[in-house]
């Protein structure tokens, strides 16, 4: 398949590549210009309201959406942005920021390439995490469970709604492969503005919409002394119960 995810070894373990122009000369750092991390100093007691169940909306979806809207009101940017955890079929675990798209009864919907690394991994495992690291409101949730393709016609119509450079971008770029260089990509994306000129841009095949459907929903809210609650949904049956977890 042209352009599919190579494998983990053509990725992030191959040969450096070589540079192609000067300005990717300028930023790479050199050796010399490294400094160690420490960060054990800058130690932080977590004052945030107390978790209690009895507080909590019996239904995760909502309880969830209210935090979302208090994320929302701090978040500097992209408050859609949120880590997807997924492994491959050798157990392999990959991570990466999606932007949920849609989070309902249904589940949290996201759009990709389904050629892209984490593509593959999902054929292999269709199982994720979705992660929302909602730190400076000292908060977390993470929600569980199998993820499937939407039905096309979602993909078709989130894609329709999309700017025309997103979309160019969607035939462009073969996600997670390698290029030989930046003008690759652009080379890429002028050939398909021209094939599409004058007319609207269709959803590629490769691309569209997955959905995690949850089958836990943990909520984290920091407390002092590191004794954070830790409040998760777990579904059983049609609802949910939930169970409260040790820090
Ligand atoms: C804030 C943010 C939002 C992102 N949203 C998406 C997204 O919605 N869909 C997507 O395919 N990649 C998104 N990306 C890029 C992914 O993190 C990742 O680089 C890409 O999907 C390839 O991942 P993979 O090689 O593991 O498949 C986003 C990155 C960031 C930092």
């Amino acid at each position: 398949m042209a352009g599919a995810y190579p494998g983990p070894d053509a990725v992030g373990r191959g040969p450096r590549p070589v540079p192609s122009s000067s300005d990717d000369v300028l930023a790479w750092p050199t050796v010399t210009d490294r400094r160690p991390v420490d960060l054990t100093t800058r130690r932080q007691e977590y004052q945030a309201i107390p978790l209690d169940g009895a507080d909590l909306d019996p239904d995760p979806i909502e309880q969830v959406r209210a935090w979302w809207a208090d994320w929302t009101e701090v978040a500097p940017n992209e408050p859609a942005a949120v880590v997807l955890a997924t492994a491959d079929g050798d157990g392999r675990p990959t991570a990466r920021n999606v932007l949920v798209r849609s989070f309902d009864e249904r589940g949290a919907t996201f759009f990709t390439s389904y050629e892209s690394r984490k593509a593959m991994a999902l054929l292999d495992n269709p199982r994720g995490a979705l992660l929302c690291s909602w730190v400076p409101l000292l908060r977390q949730v993470q929600l569980l469970g199998p993820v499937a393709r939407v039905p096309r016609a979602e993909s078709e119509a989130y894609f329709a709604e999309r700017p025309r450079g997103s979309q160019l971008a969607a035939w462009a770029s073969h996600q997670s492969s390698v290029l030989a260089d930046r003008a690759e990509l652009e080379a890429r994306v002028a050939e398909v503005d021209a094939r599409f000129a004058g007319t609207e841009v269709p959803c590629p095949e490769h691309w569209g919409g997955y959905r995690l459907v949850p089958e836990s929903i943990e909520l984290w809210q920091g407390r002092p002394d590191r004794l954070h609650d830790r409040l998760c949904y777990e579904r059983v049956g049609d609802g949910w119960r939930i169970v409260r977890l040790s820090p």
